[in-house]
């Protein structure tokens, strides 16, 4: 069979453009929001949703549990399988249907769960990531309908936003229907809505939860404070001693690394300041390229800190406090070695002798593309052919700590990490976008190569 062009294809996603559109905005509406319960009725439902959209496009999917390393009940994950040929090579798709939660939803500018189009984008929770992810499998299925010449696995994952804590035991529940020759995952992003990438590398992630101990109870702040520091205050000095002058992290033992494959191009300082909304007096921290400190240096975040709300302060020195720090760690470091460097820092550079007690906490491992894996090549190809335009190599700051654990379990699949986000996706943040152009790109890119990887 003549493989299936790209006009072809062109003219099958534009014909089907609204359904991919409307699955993306009943996807939205469902609120999959693992952190609300990775159990739940609403992440079953959510799962029966995508088996069902799957279905429609020939895919043989169903529903199942996992579970986690300890037994209890994990996560509603959707998988399938399309078999057109015992011996044509076999694809793994791959994306999540679980959703960051919305902790305000005043901070956004339409209904976080009502796909809502303004201006070429469509807003909602999950639009990107990674509805955006189903919508490209779903639309690329369609496209190549009876021409499909690959034979195609699907997962679905219902719990990546957690860390995908089941996610071993249950590849290894299901070996048989993960195994193939390449494993596309659509969870990452492009350079922007108009330039394709593919994603050369991801940081690892770690966190600790740091407990910061001054006192037995609280004091008055005027009679005792000056020589007894609050915990806040001992916290925020441990938290700055991590930290050079530059604001480069400089704790020995976490690594830093060039970005992958060397620097195609360096990010536009103006673009990410706009992207991200930096305001204008702030000057950027760190050294060396942008592109490094964001893809392949590590960096640390206070995500969580447990201090007095303004509201209702009284003057009264804080005796104890707790923090909690999420490192990205460069792609090839091991996270727990990060994490034991960043844990040990701290437990021996307390502030004025006070007690600090680190909790260890998750870690996930990095990863870096293989530039010479045929698909690999393939899938650039597919890019320059659907987008019009040359691809730009690009690393990413996030994790998805289990695709080096599927490159461990299946070490001779060749992986591709692709996706819906670009960086005016705000993925995890209020006013989370899929740009509708760029969608449809994806789509074509992917079903392209698919009709490539089956010559
Ligand atoms: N899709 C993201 C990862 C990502 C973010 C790729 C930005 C490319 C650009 C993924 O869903 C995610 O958020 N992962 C978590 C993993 C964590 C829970 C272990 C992350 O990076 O915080
Ligand atoms: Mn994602």
């Amino acid at each position: 069979m003549a493989e299936t062009s790209l006009e072809q294809i062109r003219s099958r996603v534009d014909a089907d453009w609204n359904r991919i559109v409307e699955l993306l905005k009943s996807k939205i509406a469902l609120r999959s929001v693992s952190a609300e319960g990775i159990t739940g009725d609403h992440m079953k439902r959510s799962a029966q949703f995508v088996a069902d959209e799957l279905r429609k496009v020939g895919v043989d999917a169903k529903v199942v549990q996992s579970a986690n390393p300890d037994g209890t009940p994990g996560a509603w994950e959707v998988i399938g399988s399309r078999i057109v040929a015992p011996g044509a090579p076999t694809v793994l798709l791959y994306a999540h249907h679980d959703v960051q939660p919305v902790p305000d939803p005043t901070a956004w500018n339409t209904d976080p769960f009502v796909g809502t189009e303004i201006d070429g984008r469509l807003y909602g929770r999950g639009s990107a990531d990674d509805g955006g992810g189903i919508a490209i499998h779903s639309g690329a299925l369609a496209a190549l309908g009876d021409e499909l010449n690959v034979n195609v696995k699907v997962f679905i994952e219902g719990e990546e936003e957690m860390g995908s804590p089941s996610f071993i035991p249950f590849i290894e529940a299901h070996r048989d229907e993960f195994k193939s020759d390449v494993i596309i995952v659509a969870d990452s992003g492009n350079w922007s809505a108009d330039i394709p990438s593919l994603t050369t590398s991801l940081r690892g992630n770690t966190c600790v939860d740091v407990h910061v101990k001054v006192l037995d109870h609280p004091v008055h702040s005027g009679q005792y404070g000056g020589p007894i520091l609050d915990a806040n205050t001992i916290a925020a000095m441990l938290i700055s001693s991590l930290y050079d002058a530059n604001g480069d992290l400089a704790v020995p033992g976490i690594e830093s690394q060039e970005p992958v494959g060397g620097l195609q191009r360096d990010l536009d300082e103006s673009t990410v300041r706009a992207d991200a909304g930096v305001i204008d007096s702030y000057t950027l921290a760190g050294t060396g390229s942008l592109a490094a400190r964001m893809w392949t240096k590590p960096s640390l975040t206070v995500i969580g800190f447990d201090a007095h709300p303004v509201e209702g302060s009284f003057n009264v020195i804080s005796p104890e406090t707790t923090f909690r720090l999420s490192l990205r760690t460069a792609p090839g470091q091991r996270p727990e070695q990060a994490q034991e460097a960043l844990a040990g820092f701290l437990e021996s550079h307390a502030p004025f002798g006070a007690q600090v007690r680190v909790d260890r906490l998750e870690n996930g491992m990095g990863w870096a593309m293989d530039p010479n894996a045929v698909a690999t090549k393939d899938a650039l190809e597919a890019m320059r052919e659907a987008f019009g335009i040359e691809p730009i190599n690009k690393g990413e700051g996030g994790s998805i700590p289990f695709i080096p654990e599927l490159q461990r379990l299946f070490p001779d699949a060749q992986v591709l990490v692709t996706g819906p986000e670009d960086p005016k996706a705000n993925a995890h943040s209020p006013n989370e976008s899929i740009s509708l152009s760029g969608l449809r790109h994806n789509v074509e890119t992917e079903a392209l190569l698919l009709a490539k990887l089956g010559r």
